[in-house]
């Protein structure tokens, strides 16, 4: 009769170990899981919404205020050797790629008209840049312009 109940103790107690093995394996298991899948969906949303990088600007000095008259133009070259024009209006400074936004003509500067002008099929865009006339797509190039205590000029160029 005592062997019975030793054995039936002892039982229970195997019983018991067997069942917080088999919660802590579970446990373990889950907490494996969940880490897998937590990182897989923190990849997957970085690959369904990438973050931005920031984007990094190099100020480039371009002149002075005292060389840029009213109406006045300065052209500078960008990182990638592009020609840019800086350009001092009635609405302040100006800073656009000389690049037409339609076949890649070269875009004057008419101080007179206050317009910058495509000769290749004739557009015209506004001092800010916008298209006024012509067939170009989209508007001119723009940088930022900066002006110091000094009245030195820069151009804030992204970099690539
Ligand atoms: S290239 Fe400038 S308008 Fe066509």
């Amino acid at each position: 009769m005592e062997s019975r109940l030793e054995a039936n103790v002892t039982d229970k107690k195997e019983s018991n170990d067997v069942d917080r093995r088999s919660f802590f394996k579970r446990v373990l298991m889950g907490l494996g899981l969940s880490a897998g899948y937590g990182t897989g969906a923190v990849y997957f949303l970085n690959f369904i919404i990438p973050r931005k990088k920031p984007i990094k600007y190099r100020k480039l000095l371009v002149g002075s205020l005292e060389e840029l008259p009213r109406g006045g133009s300065i052209t500078f070259k960008d990182l990638d050797g592009r020609e840019n024009v800086l350009v001092n209006t009635d609405a302040g400074l100006k800073a656009m790629s000389t690049t037409c936004t339609h076949l890649g003509c070269k875009v004057y500067w008419e101080p007179n008209n206050d317009r910058f002008f495509c000769p290749c099929h004739n557009a015209v865009f506004d001092v800010n840049g916008n298209v006024v006339s012509g067939p170009p797509p989209r508007p001119l190039d723009k940088y930022e312009v900066e002006v110091d205590e000094n009245e030195n000029v820069y151009v804030m160029l992204k970099e690539s």
